[in-house]
């Protein structure tokens, strides 16, 4: 994955000036401003500045609850702590994802189970969701991929019909709706306020919630399961944002909207210019808000590491997300054993993800559709 200090480097090689990296932060004076300000506040860690974010959080997504932490990772792990799923459960996710949607279900001692991907959306199945659902089964845990919605209305009616939790993992997809609904309002709502992502304040995360219960909870369990101060409700975490990151988190939720415009105009001039790959399919009642841009390299004539090669050679930045299911990972096989899931193992043979960032100007976008193009 391309981190800010890969973006850096882009930008201060030699080579860089021409290379066009798969992701950058987009930083600006009123980012620096903010920090500076907290620094001087005396107020370090989830002081004001946490509260207004959770505030602007919450209106933004119209629910009753934002809870501010310190990583998509910790979002994941405080909200499944929080529904009380632990040994004995099992939870339905995909394996198409970052390792932490599955390494927090294995930290609350939880079995994953893994149902295979819609081809087109490279996200759950809701079918393949039904016949995963066993006794066992507690919550089902969609992740919006790449920035595009599940199909929200499929997994909620398994959800009903089973009696189970929704945890969505939104890590990559703040702003995008299904039917007009943001993602993060249809179960719990977990995000990521990691460097690359669409609102970046370095690290952080945001559990979003509208039931009184939950909210408390992850309050609670975010700060060492302390009520008032030295009364030790329960067993706690230190999983606190600091006020530095909720103060960048904060200019850039409010830049959200023409970020989101950017990487929307930039996704349709790929999506329209590109010829040489299979571009993204974005099924009429959902709004991608294009995370990531990722076409799929399956031509008997170019394998996806020739295409890698051959772009990273043209100057273009691109990332393989993710190079195998989280079903093969060893750590994961350990506790599930083997499976096969056709869908997951085909796409990430295939995908590649390209430059489709806020800071691409139109002489970037034709480079890299130029470069596509003649692969
Ligand atoms: C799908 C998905 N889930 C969870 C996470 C974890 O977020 P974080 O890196 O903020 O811990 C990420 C981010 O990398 C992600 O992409």
């Amino acid at each position: 994955m391309a981190t800010v200090d890969s973006a850096h480097e882009a930008s201060t090689t030699g080579r860089s000036a021409a290379r066009i990296p798969i992701s950058r932060p987009f930083i600006g004076d009123e980012e620096k401003a903010a920090v500076l300000a907290v620094l001087d506040s005396g107020m370090l860690v989830q002081g004001p500045q946490v509260a207004a974010l959770e505030e602007e959080f919450a209106a933004l997504l119209g629910v009753r609850h934002a809870i501010a932490n310190a990583s998509g990772t910790a979002a994941l792990h405080l909200a499944l702590l929080a529904h009380d799923i632990g040994p004995g459960d099992e939870v339905i996710t995909s394996a198409f994802s970052f390792v932490a949607t599955v390494n927090t279900i294995l930290y609350v001692g939880a079995r994953p189970v893994f149902a295979d991907v819609d081809e087109r959306t490279f996200n759950l199945d809701p079918a393949a969701v039904a016949e995963a659902v066993t006794p066992r089964t507690r919550a089902i845990v969609p992740v919006h991929l790449y920035g595009l919605p599940c199909d929200m209305d499929g997994i909620a009616s398994v959800a009903a019909e089973h009696g189970l939790t929704v945890i969505e993992d939104a890590a990559q997809a703040i702003g995008a709706t299904y039917r007009g609904r943001p993602v993060g309002t249809f179960g719990t709502g977990c995000f990521s306020l990691y460097a690359t992502k669409n609102v970046a304040s370095g690290e952080g995360g945001v559990v979003t919630t509208d039931d009184d219960r939950i909210a408390d909870r992850v309050r609670l369990l975010r700060q060492h399961g302390m009520r008032a101060r030295y009364a030790y409700e329960t067993l706690g975490y230190n999983l606190r944002m600091t006020d530095l990151h909720a103060a960048i988190g904060r200019v850039q939720l409010g830049r959200l909207d023409e970020m989101t415009r950017r990487r929307r105009a930039n996704a349709a001039v790929l999506s329209r210019s590109l010829t040489s790959v299979t571009t993204p399919t974005v099924p009429d009642d959902r709004d991608h808000v294009w995370h990531q841009y990722t076409v799929r390299v399956a031509r008997p004539d170019l394998s996806r590491d020739e295409a890698v090669r051959r772009l990273d050679e043209a100057g273009i930045g691109t990332g393989i997300f993710y190079p195998e299911g989280l079903h093969q990972l060893p750590h994961v096989r350990e506790v599930v054993g083997d499976q096969r899931l056709p869908v997951t193992e085909r796409l990430t043979s295939e995908v590649l993800s390209l430059p489709v960032h806020p800071a691409l100007v139109e002489d970037d976008l034709a480079r890299v559709v130029a470069a596509v193009n003649g692969l």
